[in-house]
């Protein structure tokens, strides 16, 4: 399973990304919105520093302004994914620019048949919010899984994109369930690696270390 980071906050990116820990990364209007950059220039570092796919998300809403939006951020750089909301604008702008060989990213996909009509619009990758279902009290999960399996049973190759993420059981989730991308928060990802039992186990080796009074170096 790939992971995104997403955020558009550099360090964040790049303190993930020397660890080998980001495939791709995604952004949207509020993400450019909390970074306070210019989402031109934000996005051609990201680009710069991240080799895999990088969501940058069109604000017009109808196809003809949303298909001149994708051009001009697909010129960034090669690794650019044009994202699009899942409306019928962002249908036709999907078909356009995936038919012109660009990446395209469906975003704001909330039930099973957006998702097969996003992919039979050409989508290399639909994002599904899980977070957002949750919070609705729907279970954000049970889509992910009923897309891989309408995906897999017509052998569609857009990719599954988890987005919305909040928790680490998220991903677990999206991992078993076989989700080809997470993009998640850094701090999610970042929790990932915690375990309370972790911490306990060290701290008692540490302290038994103590009395030995040795040292390694
Ligand atoms: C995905 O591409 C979106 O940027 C993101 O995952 C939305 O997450 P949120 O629901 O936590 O805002």
């Amino acid at each position: 399973m790939k992971f995104f980071v997403d955020t558009a906050e550099i360090d964040a990116i790049a303190e993930l990304n020397d660890l080998g820990m980001v495939d791709g990364v995604t952004t949207n209007p509020s993400l450019i919105m909390k970074s306070g950059r210019d989402i031109l220039e934000v996005t051609k570092e990201i680009c710069d520093l991240v080799d895999g796919p990088v969501s940058a998300e069109v604000v017009a809403t109808e196809a003809e302004a949303m298909i001149a939006e994708g051009r001009k951020l697909a010129e960034i750089a090669e690794n650019i994914t044009v994202k699009v909301p899942l409306t019928w604008d962002g249908l036709k702008t999907c078909k356009t620019l995936s038919d012109e060989g660009r990446m395209v990213n469906v975003t704001l996909c909330f039930s099973a048949n957006q998702a097969l009509i996003a992919a039979k619009a050409g989508a290399t990758f639909i994002s599904p919010f899980i977070g957002r279902l949750d919070d609705i009290n729907l279970d954000g999960c049970d889509l992910i899984e009923d897309i891989r399996t309408i995906y897999d049973n017509f052998g569609f190759e857009t990719q599954v994109l988890a987005a919305s993420i909040r928790t680490v059981n998220h991903v677990t989730e999206c991992a078993r369930i076989g989700a080809d991308v997470i993009t998640a928060p850094p701090e999610v990802i970042k929790k990932l690696a915690a375990h309370p039992l972790t911490d306990k186990g060290l701290e008692a080796f540490m302290a038994d270390w103590a009395k030995t009074g040795q040292t390694i170096l």
